[in-house]
């Protein structure tokens, strides 16, 4: 168990896990795109960790580009995702086989719209994320890792309020 300011979580997905989850992800993904030459586009912050080991272990030529996730300015600034990703220029995926990578897919309204956008600009777009929270989601990730309830985790990237995303392994809310 451990405390991140006033929250105590409790021990979830240990790291070994973890490494076997990422390692099956990344056999799938380099088969699947045998012959192609993605560009993989981890979404910050929270996929930071994962994007890293998973990219690491794929077996294919690829190329990476992180991008952040634009809020709506003005009164909606902080609620609600544009789902616009922060790119400089879009023409980068013109013609691409995008995979997007995402630590975990939550109401799935995010991935939503960053899909429907890039699918604009893209050749294809695919989606891995680490953890799906199945019940709660609007959105069918292409790859998961893991299905979970509706649990709220920190560790491997993910945070609470800014935290523990330093952690090996995850941690779920008690
Ligand atoms: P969605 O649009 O509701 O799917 O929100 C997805 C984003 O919220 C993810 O990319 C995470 O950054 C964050 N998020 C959702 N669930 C959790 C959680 O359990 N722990 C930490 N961050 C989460
Ligand atoms: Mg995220």
């Amino acid at each position: 168990m451990i405390t991140i300011q006033d929250k105590q979580f409790e021990d979830f997905i240990s790291s070994v896990e973890i490494t076997e989850m990422v390692s099956s992800l990344a056999s799938k993904i380099s088969e699947d795109y045998k012959g192609q030459i993605p560009l993989i586009i981890p979404v910050l912050n929270g996929s930071f960790m994962f994007a890293a080991e998973l990219i690491k272990q794929l077996t294919i030529e690829c190329e990476v580009e992180f991008a952040g996730v634009k809020s709506y300015k003005g009164i909606e600034r902080g609620k609600s995702s544009t789902g616009w990703l922060t790119i400089d220029n879009y023409s980068i995926l013109n013609g691409r086989d995008v995979i997007v990578v995402e630590d975990i897919v939550d109401s799935g309204i995010t991935m939503n719209k960053i899909v429907s956008n890039l699918l604009v600009h893209s050749k294809t777009v695919k989606v891995v994320t680490l953890l799906y929270k199945l019940n709660k989601s609007v959105f069918l990730p292409d790859y998961f890792g893991r299905e979970l309830d509706d649990e709220f985790v920190v560790g491997y990237g993910m945070d609470y309020n800014g935290f523990g995303r330093n952690l090996t392994d995850i941690y779920k809310l008690k």
